[in-house]
């Protein structure tokens, strides 16, 4: 049995609740955190995460990997069962070859090696950790037996093998980003994850939707983010009733994979006619995922103070123009949103200028959730590269339409739409289309 020693303990009250914390030195000098809820010796199983240290996803939120996410996910987790043990284990950054080595290995795969090769080229091991210090903290802790919150079998082997019993798993699973989903399924292809390596626990959460498939070949054209329109309509066409009343057009399923896109886009995107009707946060709630930065086109900055928009913790721009007076400007700003000034376009902001900007500051994929004025403007400009659309069981006769009048004389001029994609739910259909002439570039003002 490895030597293991609690050296301080102290209450650390979190976002998810208070957690009793033990601050333990194991063999090398390394220091692995135990965060405990609720009494861990009554005897029966702990709902346990062993999660592996990762600067750049747990602090500082990369969507290179899904650490953070599922660090908050199990931290969740074990709040609401109100007991648990979160052990968080240094030394194991980078499965194990450590921050720099993760960062070269970052570098390789921007080159094209997927995770796996990534360290082979480097010389390093696929999976250098151990896990006999953790099962030696578990002993320490007084817990013998454990349900796993973990997508990785590795882990439950290790445990097992150094004494401790595992009893199940529960999958920790996420909404893939446009930027993971490939270091996802690699993981899942070589690394054997998404296995759950043992009778799964009852309460696992259903997984959420697959919408990266959704969003078709996301790639950033020259100068501009990658566009995604979304929006969902009735069966008769329309995204509003004449009133302008939205709410809710398409089931809950339906809106689950829209925040499965949201979460898998760098941005999402509307017009203030929506802030001012639908009111929306705009930010990723209905799965595990990342919120994205939230943008809104408001050329004389009438969004309110008090917008949800403005709320809570993902960051959000408003793209304005000159016509903005100088006390609106610094009313949004104290609202905590960022304000950027860009030339007058014939709808309101110059769209091109906007996604040129957005692009700048890094937005590689930009998924657009109306309404129909910015849904026009952007299809008569040639700015989209997909549409998805959410299409519901309801007949509402006259109403608001997603795409307003785009000078189309003929049917033949239509823009058209190709390489399909399909999801049903349990209400809805969602089909998903890329835009533009099949196998060509599209036309760019
Ligand atoms: N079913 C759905 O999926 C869905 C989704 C979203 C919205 N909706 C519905 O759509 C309706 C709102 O539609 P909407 O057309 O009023 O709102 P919108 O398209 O969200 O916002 C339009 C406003 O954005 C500003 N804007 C700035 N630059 C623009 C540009 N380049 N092109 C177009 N607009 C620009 C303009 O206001 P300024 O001139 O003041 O800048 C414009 O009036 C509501 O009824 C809402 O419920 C439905």
């Amino acid at each position: 049995m490895n030597d293991v020693r609690a050296m301080v303990r102290v209450v650390l009250p979190t976002q998810f609740g208070e957690f009793g914390v033990a601050a333990f030195e194991v063999h090398g000098g390394l220091t692995y955190l135990a965060l405990a809820k609720g009494d861990l010796k009554d005897g029966t199983p702990v709902l346990t995460r062993l999660h592996s240290e990762c600067l750049t996803g747990d602090v500082l939120g990369s969507l290179r990997c899904d650490c953070g996410i599922q660090l908050r996910l199990a931290l969740r987790r074990i709040a609401t069962e109100g007991r648990g043990l979160l052990l968080y284990a240094t030394g194991h950054e980078g499965r194990g070859i450590g921050l720099i080595d993760k960062l070269r290995a970052y570098v390789e795969q921007d080159e094209g090696a997927d995770t796996v090769d990534a360290n082979l080229r480097l010389g390093l091991p696929v999976d250098g950790r151990t896990y006999d210090d953790a099962a030696a903290v578990m002993h320490a802790l007084g817990v013998g037996a454990v349900r796993l919150l973990t997508n990785n079998p590795d882990k439950v082997r290790g445990l097992q093998e150094s004494g401790i019993t595992v009893e199940g798993t529960e999958p920790l699973r996420t909404a893939a980003h446009s930027r993971n989903v490939g270091y996802l399924r690699t993981k899942e292809r070589r690394l054997g994850h998404l296995d759950t390596a043992g009778a799964e626990l009852q309460r696992a959460p259903s997984p959420p939707p697959d919408a990266v498939a959704l969003l078709g070949d996301v790639h950033a054209p020259a100068g501009r983010p990658y566009v995604v329109l979304k929006y969902a309509q009735t069966l008769d066409g329309r995204i509003a009733t004449a009133s302008g009343d939205s709410k809710w057009i398409s089931g809950e399923e339906e809106r689950t994979v829209s925040h499965a896109l949201r979460a898998a886009c760098d941005a999402v995107m509307v017009g203030v006619g929506t802030v001012l009707s639908d009111d929306p946060r705009l930010d990723v709630r209905l799965v595990a995922g990342a919120s994205p930065l939230r943008v809104v086109l408001d050329s004389t900055l009438r969004t309110p103070s008090d917008a949800l928009v403005f709320g809570g913790d993902p960051a959000t721009v408003v793209l304005t123009t000159e016509r903005a007076t100088a006390d609106d400007r610094a009313r949004v700003r104290d609202a905590g949103a960022g304000v950027w000034t860009l030339p007058s376009g014939p709808g309101g902001v110059d769209l091109a200028s906007a996604l040129r900007a957005l692009r700048e500051c890094g937005v590689r994929s930009l998924m657009v959730e109306g309404g129909a004025r910015v849904i026009t403007s952007l299809l008569g400009a040639a700015l989209v590269d997909r549409v998805v659309v959410g299409t519901a069981p309801k007949i509402i006769g006259s109403g608001r339409e997603a795409v307003g009048d785009l000078g189309t004389v003929r049917v033949a001029e239509g823009i058209s739409l190709h390489n399909r994609r399909v999801h049903l739910t349990a209400d809805d259909i969602v089909t998903a289309w890329d835009v533009g002439q099949e196998g060509a570039e599209q036309l760019r003002p």
